[in-house]
Order: C-alpha cells, then sequence, then structure tokens
C-alpha cells in the first residue's frame, strides 16, 4: 500500500493541505463460504493489501472524495437526496449515512484514497473501502463506535446503498485482523477466536482467474433467498429454526418436496459448510493440514455442484491444483469469478505454478495471476 502516492495526490488536489491517513485491509477466508448470512461459522484473515485514505475537515457541510485509482473527484452531501452515482462513491457517501443513521454527527471533510486489493477478485476491495472510512470517521469525528457496529456500518452500507445483501465476514475481516492470525467468527453469535495460522512446510497462495461476473450481486442474492425459503420452510415444523445454522440435514430431507431441488442443494452446502470449518479449526489444532486441505477440497466441490457459484476457469485451476498434489484448494469469497486459494507444500510450489501458469494459458488463451498472502493487521490509524 503507497502512503505516499495517497499523501502527494492529496496535497495536489486540496491546495497543499495535510489530513489523517488511515487503512483496512481486504481479506482471505481459509473456509467457510456463504455461511455468514447463514449465521454459521467463517474463517477469515486480514491481508497485506488494503485501502488508504487521507481525511481532513474542509470547513462545509459536504464531502470532497477523490479516487487515486479512477482518476474521478465527485462532491456530495449527508442527506439521503445527496447520493452520489458513481459507485465507488456511494460506498463512501453509504458509510456516513449508516454512521448518520445510528447518531453520530459528521462534518464535511475531503478526502482521497487508493488501494492495492485487486478488484472483482473476491478479496473484498468494497468491503476494505468501508472498512477505511467507518474506522477514519469514528476516529477523526470521535463518536465512541464498537468494531462489531463498525463492521455493521460496512454491512449496511452494501445492503442499503450498493445493492448486495452480503453477510458480515469481509467487513469483520477487515475491522478485526490481526497478523499471522486466522479469526474464526460465529455469525450468529458474534463470538470469535484468533487461530494463530503458520503453515510450517506450506505456502499459502490465490490464483486469479480474472473472470469477473456482472450478475454477481444478482446471483448472490438469490443465493441467500434460496437459503431464506428453505428456512421459512422447515420453520414450519422446527419453530426454533432462525437461520440455516440452526437446522440439521435431517431437518432438510424432512421438507424434501417441498423445496424446490434447487433450493434444497444450495442448503446441502450451506449446512455442510457450516460443520468444515468447526472441522479445519479442529485439524488445524493437530497441525493436521492433510484434512484442512481435503476440507478446502470439499468446499470446492460443494460450491461448484450444490451451491452453483463457481465457474469453469475456477474449476480448471482446482482441477491443475488437485492434479499437482496441492494440498487443498477451493473458490474463494462469493465466486462467480475470482481467485481460488490454494495451500501447497513448500516443494511443490514453484512446479505447482509454472503448470497453473502454462495449463490456464493453453486453454484460456491468457494467464492468470498469482498473490501471496501475508496474514496482516485490520483497520488502523497510519499517520
Ligand atoms: C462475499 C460477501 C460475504 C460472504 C462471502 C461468501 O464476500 O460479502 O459476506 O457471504 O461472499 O462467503
Amino acid at each position: 500500500m503507497d502512503i505516499e502516492k495517497v499523501r502527494s495526490r492529496f496535497k495536489k488536489h486540496f491546495d497543499g493541505t495535510e489530513g489523517s491517513v488511515y487503512t483496512s485491509p481486504g481479506r482471505i477466508n481459509l473456509i467457510g463460504e456463504h455461511t455468514d448470512y447463514n449465521g454459521g461459522f467463517v474463517f477469515p484473515g486480514a491481508i497485506d493489501k488494503g485501502m488508504v485514505a487521507e481525511l481532513k475537515l474542509n470547513g462545509t457541510d459536504k464531502v470532497c472524495a477523490y479516487s487515486i485509482d479512477l482518476k474521478d473527484y465527485v462532491e456530495f452531501g449527508f442527506n439521503e437526496e445527496d447520493a452520489p452515482r458513481a459507485s465507488w462513491a456511494r460506498y463512501i457517501f453509504g458509510v456516513c449515512r449508516e454512521i448518520i443513521k445510528r447518531g453520530g454527527k459528521l462534518q464535511g471533510f475531503n478526502t482521497a484514497f487508493a488501494g492495492d486489493v485487486p478488484l472483482g477478485a473476491g478479496m473484498s476491495s468494497s468491503a476494505a473501502l468501508e472498512s477505511t472510512y467507518a474506522f477514519a470517521l469514528n476516529d477523526m469525528f470521535n463518536l465512541g463506535i464498537d468494531k462489531f457496529e463498525l463492521a455493521k456500518i460496512g454491512q449496511a452500507t452494501e445492503h442499503n446503498y450498493c445493492g448486495v445483501m452480503c453477510g458480515i465476514m469481509d467487513q469483520f475481516a477487515s475491522i478485526f485482523g490481526k497478523e499471522g492470525s486466522l479469526i474464526r467468527l460465529d455469525c450468529r453469535s458474534l463470538e470469535y477466536k484468533y487461530f494463530p495460522f503458520n503453515p510450517k512446510g506450506y505456502r499459502l497462495c490465490l490464483l486469479d482467474t480474472l473472470v469477473k461476473h456482472e450478475l454477481a450481486s444478482s446471483a448472490y442474492n438469490k443465493r441467500r433467498e434460496s437459503c431464506e425459503h428453505v428456512v421459512a420452510t422447515i420453520a414450519k415444523k422446527h419453530p426454533e429454526v432462525k437461520l440455516l445454522r440452526d437446522a440439521t440435514m435431517e431437518m432438510l430431507k424432512e421438507v424434501k418436496d417441498e423445496v424446490s431441488a434447487e433450493d434444497f442443494m444450495r442448503a446441502e452446502y450451506v449446512i455442510e459448510e457450516i460443520q468444515r470449518v468447526l472441522d479445519v479449526c479442529d485439524a488445524l489444532e493437530r497441525d493436521d493440514y492433510v484434512t484442512v486441505g481435503e476440507k478446502m477440497y470439499e468446499t470446492h466441490h460443494g460450491m461448484s455442484k450444490l451451491y452453483e457459484v463457481s465457474c469453469e476457469e475456477l474449476d480448471f485451476l482446482n482441477d491443475v491444483a488437485k492434479r499437482c498434489g496441492v494440498t487443498g484448494s477451493r473458490v474463494m469469497g462469493g465466486g462467480f469469478g475470482g481467485c481460488t486459494i490454494n495451500l501447497v507444500k513448500d516443494e511443490l510450489y514453484e512446479d505447482f505454478i509454472a503448470e497453473a501458469f502454462k495449463s490456464f494459458t493453453d486453454k484460456f488463451g491468457r494467464s492468470p495471476k498469482l498473490y501471496e498472502v501475508k496474514i496482516s493487521d485490520g483497520a488502523r490509524k497510519l499517520a
């Protein structure tokens, strides 16, 4: 992350002034996909790629925002009808609105930001942006909002201003991240636990298909609706079931004839995936990376065949990983494109990457992108 770049552009754009600088990262998720909005477990960690923003009060009642990467400038006020059209600016506007809805008092500010989280790669660049501003505004205006509420402000921004009915995982990881640790979050109770993650003899890398699904957000919302529909059906017999987290496979089978085949598959995947997170945490406590890897492959299979959020390129990379003897590999994040996350033995690493690049390029006529990840700290003030 290039702090100097942000500082110099801010200066240039806002008459040589200097403000405060904040950052918040993107995330990986070892396992537990599409479980968050079902009240299940997730197992993310913040990464060493994120957003950096500089902010300074400007004495008006307007936000003057500059996106350094997009070279785009937008001004907006704090009322609902001031919503900017540019989608990047809606994230900042949404965070302001959600703070105001919670009683926070804001004043106009100038801001410029840039980031190095690849867009649309499943590493949560949007959560990084929301968390940066939620954290920054809370700090600058001394609002005293707790960390969970900051994450919820980012999530509500997605729901109310960006049209994605996401869960809490991405914003949680971006705010709560800790260097060297993954975090198991129970999305029903919001209890969480840090797990030091230092798989000796292994490397964790992401391979980006560079596929970006146009309709990813509507498909995502549709998955969520399937889950809610199954819950409503199960709850007729079992009123204690409020989320898929509360349901068992037996309960799901009881309603097999009352839900569509598609909704059934979606719920089957989620119920299995919630258990896989717990299995992976147990395995990690024994340093049993073979089991961790097996569960990752199971997740990929479920996301591809039951939840149907994979794509040809992701399935292809998953097959290459299997063929090369990679310990674990799966599509990461919401899906419909983006990256696979791979747990690879040190001695296989070079060969695997070479083979993945070669076979992917042969098949699709372009190369994927490789990111090595370092588990890092969450939202913080830099200067
Ligand atoms: C996106 C959402 C998260 C989560 C993942 C899938 O990243 O923002 O809330 O649902 O997809 O696990």
